[in-house]
C-alpha cells in the first residue's frame, strides 16, 4: 500500500498543502506546534476512520472555515483510487464526514475501510508498554476486528454478556432465580470467552516472532524481548467461574475472563512496563506496531503505510538510524523535531512551518 499524493485544503493549521511522499521514507520535520502531527492525522484519515487523536469534526476544520478536504492518491497491489475525504462544519451544506472514491459517492468517510490502509505510531500509544492492560487488550481486539469481522461479533456477543452478568451480580438479591440465571450466563460466557482467548493467543502467537525479530533489529541485537499472553485465570474458564462465584458476587462484577486478560512484556528478562527506559519501551511499541502491520499485511497481501510521530525522541543513534535507513519495502512517514536528522536519513524531506508544508531535498 502507498500514498502516491496528498492535497489538504482547511485542515486544522493547514490552509493547503500538496504533499508527495517518497515510495519508502519521508521525514516531516518542523518545531512544536507547527503542524507535523496534523499531516499524519490528515494521511490516517483516508483509513475512514477516526482521528487518533480521537478528535471531533469541528476541530479538524480549520478556525473561521467552514470545512475541510483531504484529498489522496493511494496505489495497493491491484488498484489505484483516489480518496477524497470531505468534512463539513455546522455553517456548511454538508455537515460530517463524507466520502468519493474515484468520483464515486460513497456517503459516510467510514464506508472506505480497507481501500487505504495504515498502522501509526503516537507518543500514547507508549501506554502499550506503560499502561493498563485494557490498552494491550485493545491493541490484540482493534487488529483482529480489523482483520476479521467474524471476531467483531464474537467480541460484542461476550462482553454484552459480561455487562449482563455485573448487572445482575449488582442485583442478586434482588433478582428471583439468581443463582440458576448466573449459571446460564456463565454458560454463555465460558462459550463466547473460550473462542476468544484462543483467538487472541493463537494472534499474539502469530505475531510474535515478528516482533521480536523487529526488537532485535532496533537494539542491533543487544537485548532481547519476550511477550506472553497472561489469562486472568488458570486452566479451563467454566471452572475458573466456578471457583470465583463467591468472590464475583462481594466484588460485584465478573473478576476473570478474558476481559481481564493481558500480555506482559519483558526485555532481558525484566518486566517492560516496571524497568524499561523510555527508549526501549519506545522501540518495544514500535516492534509491536511494525509487526501488526506485517500481520496485516499476510492477511491482505499489502503492506500498510506506517506513520510514525515523534517516535524518534529518546532513541539513540543506532535505533534511530535503524528507522531512517532500513526501513525499506515499507512506506513510511516520520514526523521530527530535530533538524540534525537530515544528514543521518537518506529519506525525502518536508520542513512543517506554521502550516506550510516545503520540501527540503
Ligand atoms: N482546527 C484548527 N484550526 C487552526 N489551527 C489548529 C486547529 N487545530 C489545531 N491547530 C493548531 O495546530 C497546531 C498543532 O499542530 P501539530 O500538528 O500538533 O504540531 P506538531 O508539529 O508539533 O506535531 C497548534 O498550533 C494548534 O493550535
Ligand atoms: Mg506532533
Amino acid at each position: 500500500m502507498k500514498l502516491d499524493e496528498l492535497d489538504i485544503t482547511n485542515y486544522r493549521n493547514i490552509t493547503s498543502a500538496h504533499f508527495v511522499p517518497s515510495p519508502d521514507l519521508t521525514v516531516i520535520c518542523g518545531n512544536n506546534g507547527q503542524g507535523k502531527t496534523n499531516l499524519l492525522e490528515s494521511v490516517w484519515l483516508l483509513t475512514g476512520g477516526k482521528s487518533f487523536r480521537g478528535s471531533k469534526d469541528a476541530e479538524l476544520i480549520k478556525e473561521n472555515e467552514d470545512y475541510s478536504v483531504v484529498e489522496g492518491v493511494v496505489s495497493s497491489a491491484d488498484e489505484i483510487s483516489d480518496i477524497r475525504i470531505f468534512i463539513g462544519g455546522e455553517a456548511s451544506e454538508k455537515k460530517g464526514r463524507s466520502a468519493k472514491v474515484n468520483g464515486v459517492d460513497y456517503g459516510r468517510a467510514t464506508s472506505v475501510a480497507g481501500k487505504f490502509t495504515s498502522v501509526v505510531f503516537a507518543p500514547n500509544h507508549l501506554s502499550l508498554v506503560k499502561g493498563s492492560p485494557d490498552g494491550r487488550r485493545r491493541f490484540i481486539d482493534a487488529a483482529l476486528c480489523q482483520l476479521y469481522p467474524s471476531y467483531i461479533t464474537l467480541y460484542r456477543r461476550y462482553m454484552r454478556q459480561v455487562a449482563q452478568k455485573n448487572a445482575l451480580l449488582k442485583n442478586l438479591y434482588k433478582t428471583p432465580n439468581a443463582l440458576q440465571l448466573l449459571d446460564v450466563y456463565d454458560d454463555f460466557l465460558v462459550e463466547y470467552g473460550t473462542q476468544l482467548c484462543e483467538r487472541r493467543q493463537t494472534y499474539l502467537s502469530s505475531i510474535t516472532p515478528d516482533i521480536i525479530k523487529n526488537y532485535d533489529d532496533i537494539s542491533s541485537g543487544s537485548e532481547q524481548l519476550s511477550i506472553e499472553y497472561v489469562k486472568s485465570f488458570d486452566g479451563d474458564m467454566q471452572a475458573a467461574l466456578e471457583a470465583t462465584r463467591k468472590k464475583d458476587v462481594y466484588a460485584g462484577f465478573c473478576t476473570v475472563g478474558p476481559h481481564r486478560d493481558d500480555f506482559e512484556i519483558t526485555i532481558n528478562g525484566k518486566s517492560a512496563k516496571s524497568y524499561a527506559s523510555q527508549g526501549q519501551q519506545r522501540s518495544a511499541v514500535l516492534s509491536l506496531k511494525l509487526a501488526e502491520a506485517a500481520g496485516i499485511q499476510a492477511v491482505t497481501g499489502d503492506h500498510p503505510v506506517m506513520l510514525l510521530d515523534d517516535v524518534l525522541s529518546e532513541l539513540d543513534d543506532a535505533r534511530q538510524e535503524y528507522l531512517l535507513t532500513r526501513m525499506k519495502n515499507k512506506q513510511s512517514i516520520v514526523t521530527a523535531c530535530d533538524a540534525g536528522l537530515f544528514d543521518k536519513t537518506d529519506g525525502k524531506i518536508y520542513l512543517m512551518e506554521n502550516g506550510m508544508l516545503k520540501i527540503f531535498n
